[in-house]
């Protein structure tokens, strides 16, 4: 299950988002926001680390203006890795060497064809098992 939350800069492109999971049949939980009236990115944030910590939701996307306000929200929470993705590269590789848990996005710096293409790359992309990768993480939270 896919844990989903945006504030109002990511409002629009969360719609799309939703849309596409929907179209490849794969279930999420929306937590807001629901419109573009202003909000408090923080809180949304917290929505989403607090399904992943809590075991009703595995990944969690979460997007605002920039993607910087909500991923770094997100990445107070202990168990939780965000990852501020703008291109399919870092997507990738962010699954595969850091085994991030949240993908991260902004809804006003990628369009919407860019964003469903990391989304699909995040969401497909396992994390590579490799020893040097889990040591790594294991050493950002002991
Ligand atoms: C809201 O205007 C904007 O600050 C927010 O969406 C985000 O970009 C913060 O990092």
């Amino acid at each position: 299950m896919i844990a989903i939350a945006c504030d109002h800069g990511g409002y629009v492109l969360k719609q799309e988002i939703m849309k596409h999971l929907q179209k490849r049949g794969l279930e999420y939980q929306d937590f807001g926001c629901d419109s573009e009236e202003p909000v408090d990115y923080p809180i949304y944030a917290r929505k989403v680390t607090d399904a992943i910590t809590g075991g009703s939701c595995d990944r969690g996307i979460l997007i605002c203006g920039t993607g910087i306000g909500i991923s770094i929200a997100a990445n107070k929470v202990h168990g939780i890795r965000a990852a501020l993705c703008t291109d399919c590269f870092t997507a990738e590789a962010t699954r595969q060497h850091n085994d991030a848990n949240i993908l991260a996005l902004g809804g006003r710096v990628v369009g919407p064809g860019l964003a469903l293409k990391i989304v699909d790359t995040f969401l497909d992309t396992p994390f590579s098992n490799a020893e040097r990768h889990q040591r790594r993480i294991d050493l950002i939270e002991p």
